[in-house]
């Protein structure tokens, strides 16, 4: 329109000069994240807080007792929430918190007490807390994630509910803490559902509990809620973003300083929001210099520390580009357990082990299985050079013709995306796991990856697919899901000398693609004993698992659209599905390291595969 009227009067002259000044300077670039009204804030590391781990007191309450309301009184005096204590020695009160068993957390109640080890159900946590009040801040009750359905009290008020294992949750309860002791009651119920996102069949251990920390954060009433700062992935002369203030419509003076590139500007945010563009050229973050930026955002009244590496990431045909050049990642995928069977992960230091052991293997890329991993593994991974697939748990016959088991799915996808967009070492967003190919759930998938492009247009989109096509006598191998028309990156988990064919029948098969996309071997590998040798015949023998990576090692190689693979798994992992007592003993044996950290003759093969790789 524009062009064919140039400067016939003043108005068309002005409204060209605010579209220009909009595109230039304020309104969020087509590639940029968009602004989220994000249920989390940003970056709590950055943040004063109390801890609230420890010893907590728990009730164990399979049969949900201390729960149900108040229908008959003396279900009301059975609410465990209320914490009560006997008024006289005639009280019936038939708990007591104090007197009852303890559980650490963060972690799983499964590895904290031998009776606790299959259980699922309920159990009530407590915790007591001292606590000043200060003027003009604002407190948020904050749990980095608990598994499964999460219903939270304080002071025998209800806060709210959560439901999902792995994403953090908050509450604000400046106006529900007082002066002194306060009590913390949280339900944790990890019994699985049909509809839910994980559903009722999984290979891995559901471990219940209060599995990550948990903090009461202080802020300013006003303050620096959330913010995403990342390169143009299109234009990497500029670094863009946005920042949302939360506790005021007014305009708020906003500074964004990156000291290294000695740059700062100041901004103004208009009803709690802006968004920004500034043209610098940082360098770029990759596996073999991950290169992070200090970089501070702060108001009058408030701050905020990130270190922020900044990368782009495309795919060009069936290559995946980084920074503009082609890349194969090497990786390998992980639970999110911990070593020398200590159940779930809850602290840096089994963070670090693992990841050690994935660069000690020669990997660039990690995928993070199959549900977000703390914040913590995912900050420590970048700081190592490790590019990461995250991946929300729709796994296996989820009720994809669900409605509420779709928001479900998404509010994780969005909380999993929230929580680590800013870190530059996320490329892949997964949107599931080995999921049977139909119209509800290509439609369910979809909305998914609507849902990704729609908040965060930055990164890669896949799915961990085993639909692939057998063709021939099995020496050939389609990929014809529909699914990957929706995806950038297509995942395919292949068992070939496993779970189909023996070891040495695979380095013949050709795999064909129907999508002119990079596809990730997202799961390969054969399940051995640690200890155990024979001949690469003998299933459970590392000979036998050696045999399996060495010949789909060979079968990859020859397929000229794959640009990587994070074969199955770094570390042997408990999951109920593994009942070979002599063998498995409540383990899945595809590690190719033993869960007492014993390395497997796999592992030296992968390693050699990845250090021969550029
Ligand atoms: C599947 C699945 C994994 C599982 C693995 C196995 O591919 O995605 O979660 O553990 O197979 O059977 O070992």
């Amino acid at each position: 329109m524009i062009k064919h009227m140039p400067f016939k009067n003043n108005t068309v002259l002005k409204v060209a000069c605010v579209a220009l000044y909009l595109i230039f300077f304020n309104s969020s670039s087509a590639q940029n994240q968009s602004i989220q009204d994000s249920r989390i804030i940003q970056n709590i590391d950055s943040r004063e807080k109390m801890s609230l781990d420890g010893l907590w007191q728990v009730i164990i309450d399979p049969l949900e007792n201390g729960y149900y309301n108040h229908q008959y009184d003396l279900r009301d005096k059975k609410a465990f929430y209320k914490n009560k204590k006997p008024k006289s020695p005639s009280d019936l009160i038939e708990y007591d918190f104090d007197s009852d068993y303890q559980l650490t957390v963060p972690g799983d109640w499964n590895t904290q007490m031998e009776k606790l080890y299959y259980y699922e159900g309920t159990i009530w946590y407590k915790r007591a807390f001292n606590y000043k009040k200060e003027n003009s801040s604002k407190d948020i009750l904050y749990f980095e994630a608990a598994n499964y359905h999460s219903i939270v009290y304080l002071n025998g008020k209800k806060l709210g509910e959560h439901e999902g294992g792995f994403t953090p949750f908050q509450f604000e309860v400046t106006d529900q803490l007082v002066e002194g002791e306060n009590v913390l009651i949280v339900k944790v119920d990890n019994q699985r559902k049909k509809e839910g996102i994980p559903t009722l069949n999984m290979d891995w251990w559901n471990y219940g509990g209060i599995t990550r920390s948990v903090h009461l954060i202080k802020v300013p009433e006003q303050h620096i809620a959330d913010y995403s700062i990342q390169l143009n992935n299109k234009n990497t002369e500029f670094i863009e973003g946005w920042v949302k203030i939360e506790g005021s419509t007014e305009s708020t003076e906003v500074t964004i300083e990156i000291p290294e590139l000695k740059k700062k500007v100041n901004l103004t945010t208009a009803n709690g929001y802006v968004n920004f563009k500034i043209k610098v050229s940082p360098k770029l973050w990759t596996p073999d210099n991950p290169k992070l930026y200090k970089i501070n955002i702060s108001t009058a009244i408030d701050q905020v520390e990130d270190e922020i590496g900044f990368r782009t990431i495309e795919t060009k045909g069936s290559k995946i580009l980084l920074n503009g050049s082609e890349i194969f990642l090497k990786g390998i995928s992980i639970h999110e357990e911990a070593p020398y069977d200590l159940g779930r992960v809850t602290s840096k230091e089994q963070c670090l082990i693992l990841l050690q052991w994935a660069k000690e293997l020669g990997c660039n890329f990690i995928r993070l299985a199959h549900y977000p991993h703390n914040e913590t593994m995912v900050k420590e991974a970048e700081k190592m050079g490790l590019l990461i697939w995250a991946e929300v748990p729709v796994y296996w016959s989820v009720a994809f013709d669900n409605v509420s088991t779709l928001e479900n799915a998404t509010t994780q996808l969005e909380d999993m995306i929230s929580r680590d967009k800013n870190r530059a070492a996320v490329i892949l967003w997964s949107v599931a796991n080995e999921t049977k190919e139909d119209e509800s759930r290509n439609k369910f998938l979809k909305s998914l990856t609507d849902k990704i492009r729609e908040i965060d247009p930055t990164r890669l989109i896949t799915a961990a697919l085993n639909s692939q096509t057998i063709k021939g006598n099995g020496e050939i191998i389609a990929i014809e899901d529909q699914l990957g028309q929706y995806v950038d990156v297509i995942g395919i988990n292949s068992y070939c000398g496993w779970y189909g064919g023996t070891p040495g029948s695979c380095k013949k098969i050709k795999w064909t693609n129907n999508y002119d996309k990079p596809m990730i071997m997202s799961e390969v590998g054969a399940g051995a004993l640690q200890g155990l040798h024979g001949t690469a015949k003998e299933r459970w023998t590392e000979e036998y698992q050696e045999a399996v990576y060495k010949d789909n090692i060979e079968m990859m190689e020859g397929i000229e659209f794959l640009s990587g693979t994070t074969p199955w798994i770094l570390k042997d992992f408990r999951s109920p599905r593994r009942h070979l007592r002599r063998i498995q003993n409540d383990y899945n044996r595809k590690g190719i390291i033993s869960e007492q950290g014993i390395k497997k003759l796999a592992f030296y093969t992968l390693q050699a595969y990845y250090m021969s790789k550029k």
